[in-house]
This record gives C-alpha cells, sequence and structure tokens, in this order.
C-alpha cells in the first residue's frame, strides 16, 4: 500500500544530522546570526573527497581534481580544497581572486568557462591553466603570449554525439586548425591536452567522450604535439533522496494529480515539464536529479571501471595509465553534496481561496532553489519548542517572501508533520550545490543570505562566518561553562 502521506525525505549527513539534532540549535544559530542564513559544513566537503580520492587511487596513478568553484560561493570550501591540497577550477575574474586569497598557486589553478578579452589579457601571464572554449580564445591567446611564456592550455571540446549541441567548447572539425596554432605558436603556448564537460549523467556519452579525446590525442601525437592531459570535467551526481521508494511513490501520486485524482499537489497550472494529454501523463520531469540514487564515487568508479571498444576492452583507468595520461576531473556538486543547509524562520501560515495552506517563511525561491528548478527535498520543520502544534500531517506550499505570484518556495505539495506556526525554523536540506548561489538576487532590497561555516568538535559545533573559516583548527574541548546548553554551543569569532 502507498504510505500516506506522500514524502520526499531528505538524505543527511550525519554531521548535519547530529547538528539538527541538538535540541534548540539550529533555532539558537538564527536568534544568534540573524534568519535566514546559509549553513556549510566543510568536514562533509572533506568526506566527499576522501571518497572520490579513493576511488582514483585505486585505479589511477595521475590524477588531478580540480573543485569547480562555481557551484558554491563559499570561502570556507575554496580554503578547505587549498588545505586537502587538490587544484581549483574558476570561471571568473572574482573566482580567480578568491582561489588566489585561499592560498592556491597558479599550478593548481585552471581556468574554465567563455572568457572575454579583459580577462584573457590577465590570464595569460599568470601561469594558470586556461581551458580553452574556442578558437577565437586560443588565436587570442596566442597573439597575447609572450615569446617562451608556455601558456599551459587545454581545448574544451563538445558534440560528441550526433544532435548534441552545446554552446560551450569546439566542435571536433576545428580541432586541426587548433592543431596548426599550437604548432605555429609553440613556445609562447603550451598544450596540455583535451577537456570536455557533460552535464549529463550518461555513462555511456561520457565514455564515448573520452573515446573521441583519445582519438584526438593520437591525432595530435602525429602532428608532432606532446599532449599529457585529459580532463572529463565534473557532472558527478548527487544523492538527496533517503528513499527512492517513496520518492517514486511521491511521484506517482504527484501524476495522479495532474490527472484530476486524488488530493491536488500543485499550486497553480504546474505540470514540472510533464505533458498531460490523452487521460495520461507524458515525459521526464524537470527534477528528475532529484531521484537518483547512484552516488558520484560509484558513478566515478563506474566510468573508470568502462571498458573501450576501440582499446581491445581495456578500462579507462587502464588506457589512460598506459598512455601515461593524467586524469582531470572538475567535481562542483560532486563535492558539496550534503555540505549545506539554508535555515529560515515561518512568518505566518495562511489559507487562500483553494483552501490551501501557504507557510510564509522569510526567505525567497531563488535562496534555496537552482535556475528555478523545482527542488524535490522535503524541508525539515524544528516547531519551536513548548508552543501547542495542531497534529499532523499537514499538507502545505512553502511561500517566499518577495511580492511576486511566482514567489512560491514549493509548487508541489508538501506534507508536514504538524502545522506550523510563527517562529518555527524550516530546514531546507543539501543546498550547497547551485542551490545556494545560482540564482540568489535581492530582490526589493532583501540582503542576500549570510553563510556560515559550521564545524563538528568533540564538544559540540562552532560556528563561524564562512569569510572567517579557517581549516584546521584544534578540536580541544572548551572550557566547560561555554559547553553547556546549545545556545552557548553556537561559538561567534
Ligand atoms: C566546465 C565545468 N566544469 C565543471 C563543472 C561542475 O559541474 P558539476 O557541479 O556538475 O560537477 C561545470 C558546471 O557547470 C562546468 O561548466
Amino acid at each position: 500500500m502507498t504510505p500516506w502521506p506522500p514524502a520526499l525525505p531528505a538524505k543527511v549527513h550525519p554531521t548535519v544530522r547530529a547538528f539538527l539534532d541538538t535540541p534548540g540549535l539550529a533555532t539558537a544559530t538564527l536568534t544568534r546570526f540573524g534568519s535566514p542564513a546559509h549553513l556549510v559544513f566543510p568536514q562533509v566537503y572533506s568526506d566527499n573527497l576522501l571518497r572520490l580520492r579513493a576511488v582514483l587511487e585505486r585505479r589511477l596513478p595521475g590524477h588531478r581534481l580540480c573543485y569547480a568553484h562555481k557551484v558554491n560561493q563559499s570561502r570556507a570550501f575554496v580554503r578547505t580544497a587549498a588545505r586537502e591540497g587538490i587544484a581549483i577550477d574558476v570561471a571568473s575574474p572574482h573566482e580567480l581572486a578568491g582561489a588566489f586569497a585561499a592560498g592556491f598557486d597558479p599550478p593548481r589553478i585552471e581556468v574554465t568557462g567563455p572568457k572575454g578579452e579583459a580577462f584573457l589579457r590577465d590570464l595569460v601571464d599568470r601561469g594558470v591553466t586556461i581551458n580553452v572554449d574556442n578558437l577565437w580564445e586560443l588565436g587570442r591567446i596566442a597573439e597575447l603570449a609572450a615569446p617562451g611564456a608556455e601558456v599551459p592550455v587545454l581545448l574544451r571540446l563538445s558534440g560528441f554525439d550526433a544532435g548534441q549541441v552545446s554552446r560551450f567548447g569546439m566542435p571536433q572539425t576545428h580541432v586541426e586548425q587548433a592543431f596548426d596554432l599550437l604548432s605555429a605558436r609553440r613556445g609562447r603556448v603550451a598544450f596540455l591536452g583535451f577537456a570536455f564537460h557533460l552535464d549529463s549523467g550518461d555513462l555511456g556519452e561520457r565514455v564515448r567522450a573520452i573515446d573521441s579525446c583519445l582519438r584526438l590525442i593520437e591525432k595530435a601525437y602525429e602532428r608532432g604535439l606532446t599532449p599529457s592531459v585529459l580532463d572529463i570535467g565534473g557532472g558527478f551526481r548527487q544523492v538527496f533522496t533517503a528513499d527512492a521508494e517513496r520518492f517514486d511513490a511521491y511521484v506517482l501520486a504527484l501524476r495522479e494529480s495532474l490527472l484530476g485524482r486524488g488530493e491536488p499537489m500543485t499550486w497553480g497550472s504546474n505540470t514540472f515539464g510533464y505533458h498531460v494529454a490523452g487521460g495520461a501523463v507524458h515525459g521526464t520531469p524537470v527534477f528528475h536529479k532529484y531521484a537518483n540514487t547512484v552516488p558520484a564515487d560509484r558513478m566515478l568508479a563506474d566510468l573508470l571501471d568502462a571498458p573501450l571498444e576501440r582499446h581491445g576492452g581495456r578500462t579507462v583507468a587502464q588506457v589512460t595509465g598506459d598512455n601515461l595520461l593524467e586524469l582531470w576531473l572538475e567535481p562542483g556538486k560532486a563535492l558539496v553534496d550534503h555540505a549545506g543547509i539554508t535555515v529560515a524562520t515561518v512568518e505566518f501560515v495562511k489559507e487562500v481561496a483553494d483552501g490551501s495552506v501557504l507557510v510564509h517563511v522569510d526567505l525567497s525561491r531563488d535562496a534555496v532553489t537552482p535556475a528555478d528548478q523545482e527542488v524535490m527535498v522535503d524541508p525539515i520543520l524544528l516547531p519551536r519548542a513548548g508552543d501547542g502544534h495542531a497534529a499532523g500531517p499537514v499538507g502545505v506550499y512553502l511561500a517566499g517572501r518577495l511580492c511576486l505570484e511566482r514567489d512560491l518556495i514549493t509548487n508541489h505539495k508538501v506534507w508536514l508533520p504538524t502545522r506550523p506556526q510563527p517562529g518555527d525554523t524550516v530546514v531546507f536540506p543539501n543546498t550547497a550545490a547551485y542551490h545556494m548561489d545560482l540564482s540568489a538576487a535581492t530582490a526589493s532590497m532583501h540582503p542576500l543570505l549570510a553563510k556560515f561555516a559550521v564545524t563538528r568538535r568533540t564538544d559540540g559545533f562552532r560556528i563561524v562566518p564562512d569569510a572567517e573559516y579557517e581549516p584546521g583548527f584544534p578540536v580541544a574541548p572548551r572550557a566547560a561553562n561555554s559547553a553547556t546548553s546549545p545556545v552557548r554551543s553556537v561559538e561567534a569569532s
């Protein structure tokens, strides 16, 4: 039997779970620092990194992890990456400045994404690796580079499968021209190898892209060039759901509701990318990534263990090693998976004309939603202690603070265990990957949410402004009088 109510339970890292389970701590954090707030957990980031590293170290002597900074603006994450000894992928002058400030030296910095004239001029004599998006960029680098500069470049490719078009990277048909330029500008430009980035979770697509790059590396050698790097980008998935069966049951109930069966579950005319026709629901929903159950480390292991037909069935890892290539990765969301939450406060609860219940919170949709995609993870309600909350479950929509009809944080119905009351705390789980920062705006002059870094210590949790986070502080117990209550364990610096 389908369990009631429909639910989308969030997978929560044990460190974050311990934070949320400490009575009163989340609410005390908001009282101390102000509501709403983003909280990042650098120790969870390090855990994620450890798992990816373990997969790589077991299979590949030569590899490099470049943290894709664009996934989150947190300085604490960048400092953690620097401290952990990995490299960084930056995509703007501001991210580059942040990487330098966190202690990255140029050989550990890779610059990706499309770059204009001003940025390229700044980059050519920095010693950082430029991941070249197109022939114009390569031409400009070749013109700007001084003799003997040896500006390290990767060529980013795209369009590996027929019909697959990306606005990023260059088609394989441009590679001969790139080889001409690289040969002519030897000494000024150092050709490291090829790069790609796929947003897809499809193993076959990634294997085909790798195979195309290997083919082009062979061609480069025929042209007297000596590439040694294969950069496979990011795109390693997150696992949001704690219960895939309940997720599927929720989606089934949602589809039924779109057909007018059972309780309404959508705000307004939202269909989430589904197409409703002929008494049936068709298509793939925009939120399909929230159903994923394959963690990033398994996805990476499957990729490295995938056989390459053209190489006699030897695996991606074996062929890379045989050819003395260094495999570079640019994970963003895989490194920050479960390493951040967003905490807000309930302002009020109201009923609207069709009987729907709206829970108004003090942030807007863009603070917890990447590129306006519907987030299919249940928020966690932490009721204020002592208040009599009416028993639930109660099906609600969460509404944001902007004077816009579209500022609904959930356009799908969420069942909460009790009817919220003003002053209750609401936690949005797993918001560190793009959710926090990608679309966040200062509409209505609301300031962007402040961000704090949370570290678990033997005696509780330490919370500091994100910009002030220093990795590796001692975890010795603090003075006895400072750890006796949850509020005290919110230690400001
Ligand atoms: C070039 C490049 N590398 C890496 C990433 C990080 O991707 P993900 O967060 O999916 O790992 C991105 C994301 O857009 C990208 O554009």
